[in-house]
């Protein structure tokens, strides 16, 4: 494992392969992609890493920006000298994502978008996000996370999957309240991406589970038509965390994107 600025940084396969570079979505962190580069790492060089805040990276003084988070991102494509790597961001790595290629598109080969969405925070989403901070400040992390993870997962994973989702609960629990609540605030005060998307020339491939509730198929379809000769995929069955519940059928739909790049 690597550090850079503070974030551990966690690389698999052989470098002579193309790169793929990982973001993971909030609460969560670089574990979430195990099941994709467990399955890839052979013919790809894959790329992890914890957001700061979240996972086993710094946590500094808690004031992050969605700009700062691009900036990591971008830091960790220069120090590693990454040739073009695809961007591949669940959620909030897909904000983060979205924001870099808005920045930087020519630094990336393609685009890997996992239940995100483009556009800004409503004024219902920020007035959320506040009662959430003032929740982690009054009841702690945990009474937010009862409230929020369960949002993320179909409730067949839920109950079927019950241990993973456990696990993955578990490893949210032990997170940094000032890290969560910096990630709340970054979220809240992020730019709108949409005006972008039909800019974007890279290859890109838009995810979304059939049951997420947090940025639901209808609203990622417009999304996707916005992008120029994206594919829109709805992976059956799956809540917010796609490639968490239905790795099989996301691994086998991002390798044949994968292989169709030049
Ligand atoms: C995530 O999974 O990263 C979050 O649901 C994003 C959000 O709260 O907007």
């Amino acid at each position: 494992m690597k550090i850079i600025n503070g974030l551990p940084i966690f690389e698999y396969g052989n470098r002579k392969n193309r790169t793929i570079l990982f973001v993971h979505g909030f609460t969560f962190n670089s574990g979430m992609w195990q099941k994709q580069i467990e399955y890839l790492k052979n013919d790809y060089h894959c790329v992890a890493y914890d957001l700061r805040g979240l996972g086993e990276s710094s946590i500094d003084d808690g004031q992050y920006t969605m700009e700062s988070f691009s900036d990591d991102l971008l830091e960790i494509v220069d120090q590693l000298n990454l040739d073009k790597p695809v961007l591949c961001g669940l959620s909030m790595g897909g904000y983060i994502s979205l924001r870099t290629i808005e920045r930087e598109e020519s630094k990336f080969s393609a685009l890997a978008l996992f239940d995100t969405r483009a556009d800004d925070d409503t004024k219902e989403a920020k007035l959320k996000r506040a009662a959430g901070i003032k929740l982690i400040n009054q009841q702690g992390l945990d009474k937010f996370l009862e409230g929020f993870l369960p949002n993320c997962f179909s409730e067949e994973f839920r109950i079927n999957s019950h241990e993973e989702y456990q696990s993955i609960f578990d490893q949210s629990l032990v997170c940094n309240p000032i890290g969560v609540k910096g990630c709340l605030l970054a979220m809240l005060g992020r730019t709108n991406t949409t005006p972008y998307l039909s800019n974007i020339r890279i290859p890109t491939v838009v995810f979304c589970g059939e049951k997420d509730v947090l940025s639901p198929v209808e609203e990622m379809r417009i999304m996707a038509e916005k992008i120029p000769n994206s594919k829109f995929i709805v992976v059956p069955e799956a809540g917010h965390l796609s490639p968490v519940e239905k790795p099989d059928f996301v691994n086998t739909e991002l390798s044949e994107f994968l292989k169709s790049l030049n």
